[in-house]
């Protein structure tokens, strides 16, 4: 199978996307030029280009891309190829309306913006397939072309008639029979019974909540028939090139596909991280979506979009000041990306996206931007041999599951203010603060080779995650685990005693009496080794024989467990505040024989080791000073670094 290494040989790979067919073809010089001074090694091209390929149906109009790819080629600029797919031209959705998604309410989705395309519609598949065929045809033995990019962010959902019989094509596979259905669906309840397969339906907009487990089966059917889509082109370019590897990028943490089972069809698992440059803890936010992507990807992964300015898409959209396009970008090295690419490469003048920033900004060459894009492009190159290949390690696993997230937010709950993305931000910020580097899991992957994982909130677990998570803990592991684990099964049945039975003794809870959601404003004072607020949420535990470590202070539930443990596994039933989750796990590692890459850095400095390198990169809101052990020398400059180094705002120090 081919892997990125064969996009990069073995460099960081560096560019952006490439749209070319907004500009007379007089530009096109001025950009090559521009891309080699700026040390762009690679462009991705093709992403939204399906009208300019294909003007009418069954036409092709390769004469413009075949002069832009050989341009490419003659200054050294590789390509990562798109399939056009994700934005369908007119004439599709106007002769064929079918292949327009609808609504949950049965309105049509209509084209004039892109990604408008039913993932189940037959005729969609089929002018998708015939231009991926053909593009693979032409330039599958193109020198330019380094990786194929299937699409973008795939994101439709559908709630149309043709979706419904595929839907049902789904369900029937997964059940068999109507009565499977019915009894994982619960439909005794409110007279939902299905007595055939055609009375089945998606779940529309309706009366009142919708069966929780259709809607939760629905969002596992709707990222398969996305799936289905990526792997129909896959294979065609596969056929074709099957040393070149093949990529769809993911939006970061994106709640409409699983990306752990996407990731397994790829050749290179690739995301798009848009942190927003006004949150302190964006540098938190984007280490997150990093350690995301490398765990999915288990090595190497690509950043195939990032901003070099302002986005376009937040009600407020501010630039990034001088220095932090250049911190994040080493960041996501630091975090194992072998490929740092932005959207775009020049700014668009018309259109949805001209006030979205670029490489090449509309300041133009001169401008800070471009500049600081060119000295990202240097220091990557200069880098890039040591770095490309290597593996970040980490020792602590955070469990993140998209059906236990598809279950848990679901109409009907106990808690709307419970927000799984935020909750599982919450206990990563808590490591990183901490200094601890984190890898994601899945609940059901091998955890034996860490020595803490980390639950932050999986509502719903399978009985083989359930099985993994105690076999771990016996193993001789850590585990801490947030509040609601466990609660349900994986048709969405809650199980009897509030969690499941054998998590329940893991822990050495008896019985969850009630959860105790916290309403908007409140808190809940708890009582440890240091006092500490619980926000959000808030269990009545019965423990069995497990030791409480911080006790709920007042209210209701005075005197119960907050924080329990049971040996080496751990509960918190409701969500500590920032310091005290750190604090909390700080302890918990420690007691794991967990340390920091770095001990006493200062706040907002982040310490990652890839390979032999140390980066130190400072978030922080000015210089800092780091003292570190030993001698190093700064790749970067060249420097020699003893006893300590000094980091701007924004700095880095790439240590060898
Ligand atoms: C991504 C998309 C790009 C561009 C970018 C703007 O979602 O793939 O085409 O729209 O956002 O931030
Ligand atoms: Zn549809």
């Amino acid at each position: 199978m081919p892997s990125l290494n064969d996009a990069t040989g073995s460099r960081v790979l560096f560019g952006g996307d490439y749209n070319p067919e907004q500009w007379p073809e007089e530009t096109w010089l001025d950009d090559v030029r521009l891309m080699r001074e700026a040390a762009v090694t690679s462009v991705t091209v093709g992403v939204f280009s399906w009208a300019r390929i294909e003007p009418r149906p069954g036409e092709r109009d390769f004469g413009w891309l075949d002069r832009l790819m050989d341009l490419l080629h003659q200054h050294g600029i590789g390509v990562v190829l798109a399939t056009p797919t994700a934005s369908p031209p007119a004439w599709m959705g106007s002769r064929h309306p079918e292949t327009l998604p609808r609504g949950e309410d049965g309105s049509v989705i209509w084209y004039g913006s892109r990604q408008h395309f039913c993932p189940s519609s037959p005729v969609y598949r089929a002018y998708a397939a015939a231009i991926t065929e053909d593009l693979a045809e032409r330039y599958g033995d193109h020198p330019a072309l380094r990786m194929w990019h299937v699409n973008n962010e795939y994101c439709t959902f559908c709630w149309c008639d043709e979706t419904a019989r595929h839907f049902r094509r789904w369900l029937r596979h997964r059940y068999t029979t109507t009565e499977a259905l019915n009894e994982a669906w619960g439909t005794a309840f409110w007279s939902q019974r299905y007595d055939t397969w055609d009375e089945v339906i998606p779940p529309r907009k309706a009366q009142y909540l919708r069966n929780p487990s259709c809607t939760l089966d629905f969002r596992r059917f709707t990222s398969d028939a996305l799936l289905e889509c990526f792997t129909a082109e896959r294979d065609i370019v596969a056929a074709r090139t099957p040393h070149i590897p093949v990529t769809t990028n993911f939006m970061p943490f994106w709640t409409g596909q699983d990306a752990w089972a996407w990731a397994r069809e790829e050749d290179v698992v690739s995301v798009d991280v848009y942190p927003d440059p006004t949150d302190p803890l964006a540098g938190q936010y984007g280490a997150m979506i990093q350690d995301m992507t490398r765990s999915q990807a288990r090595g190497p992964w690509m950043v195939m979009e990032q901003a070099a300015g302002a986005v376009n898409f937040r009600s407020v959209n501010v630039p990034k000041p001088r220095g932090l396009g250049r911190l994040w970008s080493l960041q996501s090295v630091a975090r194992g990306a072998d490929a740092v690419c932005h959207f775009q490469w020049r700014q668009s003048r018309q259109g949805s996206e001209k006030f979205h920033s670029a490489m090449l900004p509309h300041a133009g060459e001169h401008g800070r931007v471009h500049q600081e894009i060119r000295q990202i492009g240097a220091e990557l190159s200069r880098c890039g041999e040591r770095v490309a290949g290597t593996h970040v390690v980490s020792q602590v696993a955070i469990l993140h599951d998209w059906e236990s997230w598809w279950a848990g937010e679901q109409e009907g709950r106990l808690s709307a203010r419970v927000h799984y993305p935020a909750i599982v931000r919450a206990w990563h910020r808590a490591l990183w603060e901490a200094g601890v580097t984190t890898d994601f899991a899945h609940p059901e992957h091998d955890l034996s080779a860490y020595r803490l994982v980390v639950v932050p909130h999986l509502y719903l677990l399978t009985d083989t995650a359930v099985d993994n998570l105690v076999a771990y803990v016996r193993g001789g592991g850590v585990l801490v685990s947030g509040f609601l684990t466990g609660a349900a099964d994986r048709d969405d049945r809650i199980r009897p005693g509030g969690m499941d039975e054998r998590l329940r003794d893991l822990f050495g809870i008896r019985m969850v009496q009630e959860r105790w959601p916290l309403p908007e404003g409140e808190e809940v004072a708890c009582d440890g080794p240091r006092p500490f607020r619980g926000t959000l949420w808030a269990e009545e535990l019965e423990p069995s024989d497990a030791e409480t470590v911080a006790a709920y202070r007042s209210g209701e539930l005075a005197g119960l467990p907050a924080v329990l443990r049971r040996g080496r596994a751990w509960y918190v039933s409701t969500l500590p505040e920032p310091a005290a989750l750190s604090e909390l796990l700080t302890r918990i590692a420690d007691e794991a024989g967990v340390r920091p890459v770095v001990e006493d850095l200062p706040p907002g400095v982040e310490a990652v080791r890839r390979g032999d390198l140390l980066f130190l990169l400072n978030h922080a809101p000015g210089p800092v000073t780091v003292g570190l052990p030993g001698q190093y020398r700064e790749l970067l400059t060249g420097g020699p670094v003893d006893g300590s180094v000094r980091l701007e705002r924004h700095g880095v120090a790439v240590l060898a």
